[in-house]
């Protein structure tokens, strides 16, 4: 097990498999001048799926979420996914995408095994779309989830980042949008992962904000007892329901005290927390030839050291060195 010193057990892996992009989302990347990792640095196919089989066989790993930068430009990603969903006990392997190429790949990724989908949707304004991307791609974007829901990859889910001043009107057509389509919406706070540290708290559209723009349009009931024990709810029923809607308040409502996740880098480090300050490089001890049992080891370790929480408002909050887009969602 990946246990680590507050009792949190990890079993959810996020895998990033490329910092590479091919939009440049505000919140996450610098319109241009971002270095990419080099090559050599970047894990193989083969030591991708050597480090998620070991996650799953010797330390409890259930679930495997492959993620970037944007997962589908990584051209082994359907082979990866089809060993993976071949590993014992099968995991669950999901991806979070910003939609772009789903249209071709959706149907192949099924048939490897691909449970499912998140798909990254800020906005459905064309304008905003380009103003918050730099790209002019929301028709791509909207063939994607198409192309999602019909190669049942079901249910399709929307992540959404609201930005003030930027695409803080479209929450309630994203929510009526999903909602006409079976599409699970969540929306998430914006946390500090920019590559150019601009993160500001103010900017911020915070949970109760995203709550009392949907209140007065939609019923929303908190959806029964809580999963996190006394913390506020995170997901609500819609309308009398079946359909959910999510508020990810990881800012203001932080879930670190219930977080089962850890986190392995495109070049082969682990991080036991998308803020942590350090990392353990699984790349080089495996190119030195070390055997399963010591790489779970030395993950075990990784995670046994991970904090209680992030502490974004926390005056002495350090933002990470690496950019989202280098860590995986
Ligand atoms: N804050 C919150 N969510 C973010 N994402 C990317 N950057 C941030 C950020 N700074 C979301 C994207 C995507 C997923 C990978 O994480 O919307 O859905
Ligand atoms: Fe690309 Fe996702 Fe970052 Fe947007 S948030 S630039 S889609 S990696």
């Amino acid at each position: 097990m990946l246990i680590d010193g507050f009792g949190r057990v990890a079993t959810d892996l996020r895998v990033s498999l490329t910092d590479k992009c091919n939009l440049r989302c505000t919140y996450c990347m610098p319109a241009e001048g971002l270095d990419w990792l080099p090559k050599p640095q970047l894990l193989t196919d083969d030591e991708v799926v050597r480090l998620v089989r070991v996650g799953v066989e010797l330390l409890g790993i259930q679930e495997v979420r492959y993620t970037g930068g944007e997962p589908l430009l990584r051209r082994g990603l359907v082979d990866i996914v089809r060993r993976t969903t071949a590993l014992t006990p099968r995991p669950q392997v999901s991806l979070t995408t910003n939609g772009l190429g789903l249209a071709k790949l959706a149907a192949p990724l099924h048939e490897a095994g691909l449970d499912r989908v998140n798909v990254s949707l800020d906005t459905l304004d064309r304008d905003t779309f380009q103003k918050l991307s730099h790209r002019d791609r929301l028709a791509d974007v909207l063939t994607g989830l198409t192309a999602a829901a019909d190669a049942g990859l079901v249910p399709v889910k929307v992540n959404t980042v609201l930005m003030r001043g930027i695409n803080d009107a479209d929450a309630v057509p994203l929510l009526a949008y999903c909602l006409e389509r079976g599409y699970e919406l969540r929306f998430i706070e914006q946390m500090p992962l920019d590559a150019q540290h601009g993160w500001r708290r103010d900017d911020m559209i915070t949970a109760d904000e995203i709550l009392d723009m949907l209140s007065p349009v939609y019923d929303l009931v908190p959806d029964g007892p809580s999963v996190r024990g006394s913390a506020p709810a995170e997901t609500f029923v819609v309308d009398g329901g079946p359909a959910r809607v999510g508020i990810i308040g990881s800012v203001t409502r932080p879930f670190c005290g219930a977080c089962d996740r850890v986190r392995l880098t495109a070049d082969g480090q682990i991080r036991n927390c998308l803020f942590a300050r350090e990392e353990s490089n699984l790349r080089d001890v495996m190119r030195a030839g070390i055997s399963d049992a010591e790489l779970a080891d030395r993950w075990r370790a990784a995670v046994a050291g991970k904090r209680a929480g992030h502490g974004i408002d926390d005056p002495s909050f350090l933002q990470p060195a690496r950019p989202m887009s280098a860590i995986g969602g």
